[in-house]
């Protein structure tokens, strides 16, 4: 007889998210690829092409020519070792579910900004129908072996069309950002559709314990029918006969390869430089994509209080903000681009002096060799989002920190705080006093205190990689055990904290 779980593991994979793993270029030549950016790509690759695989997304192009990108990406699969297949969007199709519904209702209301929100009822309609679109596609590749792994918000309702469609294989589903509380999440105008959708998956993963809970809360609230017990880490959710998993997998970085990149030569001298223009000054780093949930304009009033509050750092001190174009198609991302740049204007014109401009503004992609050599010679990183689903800046900031010599100051509301919580200096994103006192702690923080904490950090970060996260995630889907359950505990603010940069 064959193991289930032996054959579970071994059937094919197939990965589904809104964005392809690679950037299709329009070019005079016609059509080409480069790989895209993010972490997710390294971890599955190996995966898909040991179990062999596919991978589905959106082309990246409105209205691009079918026969032309199936034609660039038939070469890209080969190149790649598993099969890339592409689904069209029409212009429309993208204004009103990539940056309608996708991003101007479930981005902004699951990151508790509900004001953010712009309700139109037809994004839902486009919603709906690419989420039926992906669906086909998914229906057409799938063999009826083949464990179906679907990723993010863009996604949650294509469940349900493939079981509409008698679609039965396993499905997993991976919320890459934070799922709201009931109070915000019940603004929703199709609260019910979408969370009954939800429960067409299998197992369905949350990034901390903290989404796992809303989550669970919603279903409690909104569908009164679904039973709910917790058992080995998970919660499973009854309903109408079938049986869901909730689980949480907090998401990581290949520690090793930005260790071992962080290592070069090339990281290496361009760290050297970024120290030699800034001579006696403790580097500050803040990298995120344009975005109102990272919390950036709070980030910079902190850094002008402790300006006004600790004239000693004044010429010991620069704040690097790389901020990298994103959604600006999108009104609110520009209205934010604009209030950075005021901002930034308004500190660097009361504080600069003759050879110190306190804040460096960047306004686009960094190379991969300048945001390592970033990475490897900052003093300080300043994370502060005003919430985040996990945050790998934080991460990938600790992985090329060789010399173990940065503090990390990080917001109690970003996901990743549930495993760094002990050894970073925590911060509540909206408390500007909070936040210029952590400024100052780690600018004050000894060697000694800087490296134990920093080393304690490496560690975690090195034990839980993106591979870990990858194979807890692929197991849970064929058993019933959820690997090294304590560590993702949920992180609960401490009741009397009468310093906010202090770590607990
Ligand atoms: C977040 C989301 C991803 C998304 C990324 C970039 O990390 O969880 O799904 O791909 O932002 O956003 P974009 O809209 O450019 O794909």
């Amino acid at each position: 007889m064959v193991d289930m779980t032996q054959q579970q593991h071994s059937s094919r994979l197939i990965i589904v998210s809104n964005r392809l793993p690679v950037v299709i270029e329009r070019s005079d030549d016609g059509m080409s690829t480069r790989p895209g950016s993010g972490g997710l790509v390294t971890a599955l690759a190996p995966v898909l092409r040991d179990r062999g695989g596919i991978w589905i997304g959106w082309s990246g192009l409105p209205d691009a020519d079918r026969d032309a990108v199936d034609q660039v990406l038939k070469e890209s699969s080969v190149f790649a070792g598993y099969e890339l297949r592409a689904v069209s969007l029409t212009a429309r199709e993208l204004e009103e579910y990539y940056h309608g519904f996708a991003n101007e209702i479930l981005w902004p209301l699951f990151h508790d900004l509900q004001s953010h929100c712009h309700f139109d009822p037809s994004y839902w309609a486009a919603y709906r129908g690419v989420n039926r679109k992906f669906a086909e596609h998914i229906h057409a590749a799938a063999a009826p072996d083949d464990f179906i792994w679907i990723h993010d918000y863009h996604l949650l309702t294509a469940a349900t069309e493939l079981r509409e469609m008698g679609v039965r294989n396993r499905l997993g589903f991976f919320l890459h950002i934070p799922f709201p509380p009931p109070d915000i999440f019940i603004k929703l105008p199709w609260r019910f559709q979408i969370l009954s959708a939800m429960l067409a998956f299998d197992l369905i993963g949350f990034q901390t314990m903290r989404d796992k809970r809303n989550f669970v809360q919603c279903v409690r609230m909104l569908l009164s029918e679904t039973r709910v017990h917790s058992q080995g880490g998970f919660h499973i959710l009854n309903s109408a006969g079938r049986e869901v998993r909730a689980g949480a997998f907090p998401i990581s970085i290949d520690f090793a390869e930005f260790e071992q990149r962080a290592r070069n030569r090339e990281v290496a001298e361009s760290a050297w430089y970024i120290h030699e223009a800034l001579p006696d000054r403790q580097i500050v780093l803040g990298i995120d994509r344009l975005d109102y949930t990272k919390g950036i304009p709070y980030r910079l009033e902190a850094f002008r209080s402790a300006l006004s509050r600790h004239p000693e750092m004044h010429e010991k001190i620069t704040l690097v903000q790389v901020v990298v174009p994103s959604r600006v198609d999108i009104p609110k991302y520009n209205d934010l681009k604009i209030e950075i740049e005021r901002l930034v204007g308004d500190i660097n014109g009361e504080f600069t002096r003759s050879g110190w401009v306190p804040i460096h503004y960047i306004f686009r992609h960094l190379t991969r060799g300048e945001l390592l050599g970033y990475y490897r010679t900052a003093e300080i990183a300043l994370i502060t989002p005003i919430k985040d689903g996990m945050n790998l800046v934080a991460k990938e900031y600790i992985a090329c920190n060789l010399e173990a010599n940065g503090v990390l100051i990080l917001s109690e509301f970003a996901g990743a705080v549930a495993q760094l919580h002990r050894d970073a200096l925590l911060v509540n994103p909206y408390d500007i006093e909070g936040m210029s006192d952590a400024l100052h702690t780690a600018f004050t923080m000894t060697h000694e205190e800087r490296r134990r904490r920093m080393l304690r950090l490496r560690a975690t970060v090195r034990r839980y990689d993106i591979y870990r996260w990858v194979e807890g995630f692929l197991d849970a889907a064929v058993s019933r055990h959820l690997y090294d359950f304590p560590v993702i505990s949920e992180y609960i603010p401490p009741a009397d904290s009468p310093d906010p940069g202090v770590s607990i």
